[in-house]
């Protein structure tokens, strides 16, 4: 006979594989929505559209949507059409984001604007927000539709600080953040909201939810600033050391630059020089430090 605390213990051991049997499962049904919204007409736009949203990412926010939804003892099954739409504007942002940012690959793929040109992935991302937008209009709650409309305005305001600030040494951690926390955490934090909308959870409850994906957020963009000094290119399917050729200020160097203030020399170096050979070296000894 199983006791109580046993039973208990056991059904704690269960609980990650059973979560992420679950979000495996969450995980097909959003993949076959986002291909199944897509269609296919054969136009270039569609094409780089398809190229954005289809091939590869790891789904993390509508994901999370369907995680909060589970928290509220809800399935996600019926709700898949709507919580697709994080996604749509995820990558849309992203075919924007990388046009911005001049980056050659994403996600292993050689980026939209390199394989199309680059008003052809400006035009593929409006779209991808619009097919979200349209998403929620035809079926999802008001309360949402505004929601993610807002979070969208935050990332659009988020990326334009970020470039304001490039090349600006003296930028500092909470500068980075209030970024982050703008370009990045404002969509997972509609994505955790969404959740509890759709739960029909009480509004103390929705903001809670919104808290967790804007902490969640926060932590994502974090790594991905890390990852861009210490990451395996091979594993993320991007290059290293973009954000600071790009003159970008991320987390771990704003940090090391209040830490060691002479850095901030090093920093301007990088900023200066064109020589593949010199860029190098600098960026090994800033990661060393
Ligand atoms: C990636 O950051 C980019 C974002 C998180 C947001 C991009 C937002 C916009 C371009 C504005 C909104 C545009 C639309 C169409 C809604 P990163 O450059 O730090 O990460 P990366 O290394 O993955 O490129
Ligand atoms: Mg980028």
């Amino acid at each position: 006979m199983i006791t109580g605390a046993a039973s208990t213990a056991a059904s704690l051991r269960a609980l990650p594989s059973r979560a992420i049997n679950e979000l495996r499962r969450d995980r097909r049904a959003i993949e076959k929505t986002l291909a199944a919204a897509m269609g296919s007409n054969g136009t270039r736009i569609d094409s780089a559209a398809r190229h954005g949203l289809l091939d590869g990412g790891k789904r993390v926010r509508p994901l999370l949507t369907c995680a909060v939804l589970r928290a509220f003892g809800r399935n996600p099954k019926p709700y898949v059409d709507l919580v697709v739409a994080v996604e749509m504007a995820h990558a849309g942002s992203l075919l924007h984001d990388d046009v911005i940012d001049e980056s050659k690959t994403r996600r292993g793929h050689v980026t939209a604007h390199v394989e199309f040109d680059i008003p052809t992935a400006v035009l593929a991302g409006d779209r991808l927000v619009m097919l979200g937008v349209e998403h929620l209009a035809r079926g999802g709650p008001s309360e949402m539709l505004v929601r993610f409309c807002a979070a969208v305005k935050d990332l659009c305001i988020g990326e334009s600080l970020e470039r304001e600030r490039r090349f600006d040494s003296t930028v500092d951690l909470e500068q980075v953040r209030e970024v982050n926390r703008l370009k990045t955490a404002a969509l997972f934090g509609y994505a955790a909201e969404a959740g509890a909308i759709l739960a029909e959870a009480p509004p103390r409850l929705r903001r809670a939810a919104r808290d967790y994906g804007l902490a969640v957020g926060e932590a994502f963009q974090t790594t991905d600033d890390h990852l861009d000094f210490c990451g395996d290119p091979g594993a993320m399917g991007k290059s290293i050391g973009q954000d600071l050729v790009a003159g970008v200020v991320t987390v771990p160097l704003a940090i090391a630059m209040e830490r060691s203030p002479g850095l901030r020399e090093d920093v301007l170096r990088v900023w200066s020089t064109e020589r593949d050979d010199e860029l190098s070296a600098h960026l090994a000894k800033l990661r060393e430090g």
